[in-house]
């Protein structure tokens, strides 16, 4: 499995259930490479969305304790184990992890491909994804040349799980 984050140089994510920050280029960058796979994701996430509507042409997979919740156009499931069930029927590399920090944490374990669009700036945040750069399991893969968006460079970045390297 993936995970897929915009992060920023402290690895902060988001800031009262939003975005740091939203760059173009980035947002495509997420829709073209989740799209048609099966996206997993937290509850919060989830409604941070416009509308709280699930993604389009998507499976989404949305995590919560909440036994009644609902939500048209998503599958609900109330764990982890649960969401991996649900999505064990997605050959693995189609499947991302799209957040928040409480899903990308519980969810590292299981993924072995990260892609983690860079911004160098110091963000004021309240979530934050788990520092790779510093996770002996991980290892910078490659990264993309640097662009620029408003006065904040950024670049993608894909880490990879080391076991998972082949010579
Ligand atoms: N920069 C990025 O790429 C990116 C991507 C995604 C999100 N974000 C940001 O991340 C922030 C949200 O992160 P977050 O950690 O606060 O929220 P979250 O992970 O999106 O959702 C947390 C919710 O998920 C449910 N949940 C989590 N673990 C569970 C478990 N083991 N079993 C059952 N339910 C579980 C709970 O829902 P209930 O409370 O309903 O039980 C929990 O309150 C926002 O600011 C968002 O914008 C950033």
């Amino acid at each position: 499995m993936n995970l897929i984050a915009a992060v920023d140089r402290n690895w902060a994510i988001g800031l009262e259930n939003r975005l740091l920050n939203s760059i173009p280029e980035d947002m495509k960058f997420f829709r073209t490479t989740t799209m048609g796979k099966t996206v997993i994701m937290g509850r919060k996430t989830l409604e941070s969305f416009p509308g709280a509507k699930p993604l389009k042409n998507r499976r989404n997979i949305v995590i919560t304790k909440d036994a009644a919740y609902e939500k048209e156009g998503a599958v609900i499931v109330h764990s982890v184990e649960e969401a991996l069930a649900a999505a064990a029927d997605t050959p693995g590399d189609e499947v991302y992890v799209i957040g928040g920090e409480s899903i990308y944490r519980q969810m590292l374990p299981y993924c072995d491909r990260a892609y983690i669009t860079f911004m160098d700036h110091a963000f004021e945040a309240d979530t934050w994804f788990p520092d790779l750069s510093a996770d002996p399991d991980w290892v910078l893969f490659s990264e993309s040349q640097r662009r620029e968006h408003e006065g904040i460079e950024y670049l993608f970045r894909v880490y990879q799980r080391k076991n998972t390297i082949s010579d």
